[in-house]
């Protein structure tokens, strides 16, 4: 069976710089809280959040401010600026340009997303219109912060089977739109941000050592609540009833401590399965990319299974949470700055909503 590898990776990140200290002008933390708890220093976010929160820094009712945005939209106008849909464009186009192809040499779009652009059709159709392919089929993925995990394991069968050639995998999201920047929303919005990562999947020759190795993924449904977002979903009838508005059911929920005590022990869990069904031990393996949901969360996987924090890169502080593309983002990153070579052994790693868990091991 032909095995599949990575060829090249893209991202993208706003440009909208959003620090800690910004945040706690706009509601009550502090860069100290975040920074302790979290590792994370900014973040970057679209155009639309800046501006919101810079506006909500400078206003002198806060809540009112809020208030007038939900009624009427940020001066008036309502059509955001920046959609998940230009975000994955963004890193799509890296990817493509990096493998010399055009979106015309795809043969199967997949794109992740928490917070997607419309309610239908799927996000890898709007990314779809972007590029401009008009018969490529697509799958839209919803499967939270290991959405990446997902849809590779999904592009590598495609590859396995000699179904499909070159696949484009995108994690995408704007996640700043969702959450609320009060005192009710702050446990998760100093979280989260915007950003996209993509990478283009194609076939190994024969002779190559390099490509995915093996994939483990989980789903744990019966902890749905500890974190979640009803927002437009229909748990509710109608979806948007202004009820569900006024009772605040429409706010992203989570149980932050749950959260942390599962995110570790399914961390820890995966990667041991990911270990034992290649039979490797951790010393061979030369880089973990987990997702990026806090640096405490990394440290306590690391420091329980004994792995050295040279092999675990980390760049949270500069883009906090991206959910889906968190992973491809850092895969990136950990390329482009020459810290993965040609042969390394790479473990991909994350858990988030779902509870979704899961790892990929690939050779470069
Ligand atoms: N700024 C200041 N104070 C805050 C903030 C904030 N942004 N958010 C909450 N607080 C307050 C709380 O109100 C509480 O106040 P109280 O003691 O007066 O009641 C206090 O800080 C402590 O709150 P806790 O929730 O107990 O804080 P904790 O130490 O557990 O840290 C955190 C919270 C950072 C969310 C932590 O639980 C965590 O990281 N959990 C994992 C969550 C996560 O990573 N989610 C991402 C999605 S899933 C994934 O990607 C893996």
């Amino acid at each position: 069976m032909r095995k599949a590898k990575i060829l090249t990776t893209g991202m993208y990140v706003p440009d909208y710089v959003v620090t800690n200290d910004l945040l706690a002008q706009a509601m009550d933390t502090s860069d100290e809280w975040i920074t302790q708890r979290t590792g994370i220093k900014e973040r970057r976010m679209i155009p639309d959040t800046y501006k919101m929160l810079q506006q909500l820094a400078r206003a002198p009712d806060k809540e009112a401010y809020l208030q007038a945005l939900y009624d009427t939209g940020m001066d008036g106008k309502i059509d955001a600026d920046m959609s998940t849909a230009d975000l994955a464009l963004a890193a799509t186009q890296g990817a493509l340009q990096q493998a010399n192809m055009t979106p015309q040499d795809l043969d199967l779009i997949i794109q992740t997303t928490v917070v997607p652009d419309y309610v239908f059709p799927g996000p890898a159709c709007v990314l779809a219109d972007k590029l401009g392919t008009t018969s490529t089929p697509t799958f839209s993925l919803n499967q939270g912060c290991a959405g990446f995990i997902y849809a590779l394991s999904l592009a590598d069968q495609y590859i396995k089977t000699g179904t499909y050639h070159t696949i484009l995998v995108v994690g995408a999201e704007i996640l700043s739109s969702i959450f609320l920047y009060n005192n009710r929303g702050r446990d998760m919005s100093v979280l989260f941000a915007d950003g996209a990562g993509a990478a283009i999947v194609v076939p190994a020759a024969d002779d190559e050592p390099s490509g995915i190795l093996s994939h483990h993924l989980h789903t744990d449904g019966t902890l749905l609540r500890k974190l979640y977002a009803e927002l437009f979903g229909t748990s509710t009838f109608p979806p948007l009833a202004k009820k569900k508005i006024d009772d605040d059911r429409i706010r992203p929920r989570m149980e932050g401590r749950a959260v942390f005590a599962q995110a570790v022990r399914r961390f820890r869990e995966v990667i041991r399965e990911c270990l034992e069904a290649n039979k490797i031990s951790i010393d061979e393996v030369d880089h973990f990319l987990f997702h990026q949901a806090n640096v405490r969360i990394l440290d306590a996987v690391a420091d329980s299974l004994n792995i050295p924090a040279s092999k675990v890169p980390v760049n949270i502080h500069k883009y906090g949470n991206t959910s889906a593309a968190s992973v491809p983002i850092l895969l990136h990153e950990s390329l482009q700055e020459g810290r993965i070579k040609r042969g390394d052994l790479c473990l991909l790693a994350a858990f988030g909503t779902g509870f979704n868990w899961g790892a990929s091991l690939l050779r470069w």
